[in-house]
């Protein structure tokens, strides 16, 4: 594999991630809530009736939330699920969200490619976006007619930040005629120029659907060396890395193991190749989850963002037990359930992508969904 590191000059933050506010630093409203309109605030008072409503979600999570932070919780999502309703909304979320929101409020619960593919197939008017921008991106791209909202236009992802338009056009000079092939952790500016996307899941099926012996693969350098050691397409990388699953390290592996040799630990390609080295299988999220499910180790380690054991511990119920290094990836935590709720009252913030671009995005990503 070989690696390529072309230096570019710090720049500010991307227009998209930068919040929409008036000169009075009053919030504008956006399209969506101007068309469609503003909603009162709920009564978010812990009752007996929020109580006895939310009781059924609570058992759900009871095994990874004390009852004392429930009252904190249930005002809200009684709220959200009530307003889900009032605007024909539906809720994406990663699997590396809280419990409260994948369990609670979720319509729908995967990893990228399975959101991507569900949000095509929507039938509601507004998609919330429980995850990163790139990710509310992809569904708006997907469902260029609906409003899809991001609680919190910060939530970015180190991977997309990484690399612009720009990059990718520079890198095309740089090795012409050799196909790009972007992970979907990347901006849709960075999706127009690229040949397709792929995921986690099916990032070596993506490389050899294109039947050439080279590819540029970005920009996790990670994935690109996980995909360059199960196939024979040879893969230039950029240099990008997750904040969240290269600080994870095959030493602190190691001594999980010598503590427990039975222990069974699972990894995300995003990691470091020691680290996958370290570990007995190496996966997309929902790959992972799908091992613990069907394996029903008796001592799992989920090397990856720490929600996802919270709410894999909470469906599996007690079958195996968990260990939990915990990396929280600060974007994904940035979605929480008073700024979803804050998103269906005031359809905020709304995702907008330039058509033109969004149209050489769009075939990138369907490029993908049609490989199956
Ligand atoms: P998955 O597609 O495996 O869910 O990964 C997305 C991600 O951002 C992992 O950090
Ligand atoms: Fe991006 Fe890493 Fe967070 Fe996933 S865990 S969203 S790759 S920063």
């Amino acid at each position: 594999m070989e690696a390529v590191r072309i230096n570019t000059p710090v720049r500010p933050a991307p227009a998209h991630l930068v919040p929409a506010l008036s000169g009075s630093k009053t919030p504008v409203l956006s399209a969506a809530a101007r068309r469609l309109g503003v909603l009162p605030m709920p009564n978010l008072a812990w009752t007996p009736e929020v109580e006895r409503e939310t009781a059924h979600l609570y058992e759900k999570i009871r095994s990874v939330m004390p009852p004392v932070e429930w009252p904190f919780h249930a005002p809200y999502v009684k709220a959200i699920n009530d307003l889900k309703k009032q605007r024909n909304a539906v809720i994406l979320a990663h699997n590396y969200q809280t419990p409260e929101i994948y369990n609670c409020v979720a319509d729908v619960v995967g990893d990228s490619l399975q959101l991507a593919k569900l949000a095509a197939s929507s039938q509601a008017d507004i998609i919330v976006q429980g995850g990163v921008h790139f990710m509310a991106e992809t569904s708006k791209l997907l469902n260029p007619d609906k409003i899809v909202l991001i609680p919190d236009l910060n939530a970015g992802c180190s991977l997309a930040a990484s690399i612009t338009g720009a990059d990718v056009r520079l890198l095309c000079k740089t090795y012409p005629g050799v196909p790009v092939v972007a992970y979907v952790n990347t901006s849709a500016e960075v999706k127009a120029e690229v040949d397709i996307c792929c995921t986690s899941s099916n990032a070596v099926k993506v490389v050899e659907s294109l039947g050439v012996d080279t590819v540029i693969f970005l920009p996790d350098q990670y994935l690109a060396k996980y995909v360059a050691a199960r196939t024979k397409v040879k893969i230039i990388a950029w240099h990008g890395a997750c904040e969240v699953h290269e600080r994870f390290t095959a030493e602190e592996l190691n001594a999980y193991r010598a503590n427990d040799p039975t222990i069974k630990i699972i990894a995300h390609p995003e990691c470091p190749p020691e680290v996958i080295a370290a570990s007995d299988f190496a996966g997309s999220t929902a790959a992972m989850i799908d091992y613990v499910k069907t394996q029903k180790p008796a001592r799992v380690l989920l090397v990856t963002e720490c929600s996802m054991a919270d709410n894999v511990q909470a469906e599996t119920g007690g079958v195996t037990e968990f260990v939990k290094p915990c990396n929280l990836c600060p974007h994904m935590k940035r979605i929480t359930l008073p700024k979803i709720l804050d998103s269906l009252i005031y359809l905020r913030e709304e995702v907008v992508i330039d058509p033109a671009l969004a149209v050489r995005a769009r075939e990138s990503v369907e490029r993908m969904i049609r490989l199956g």
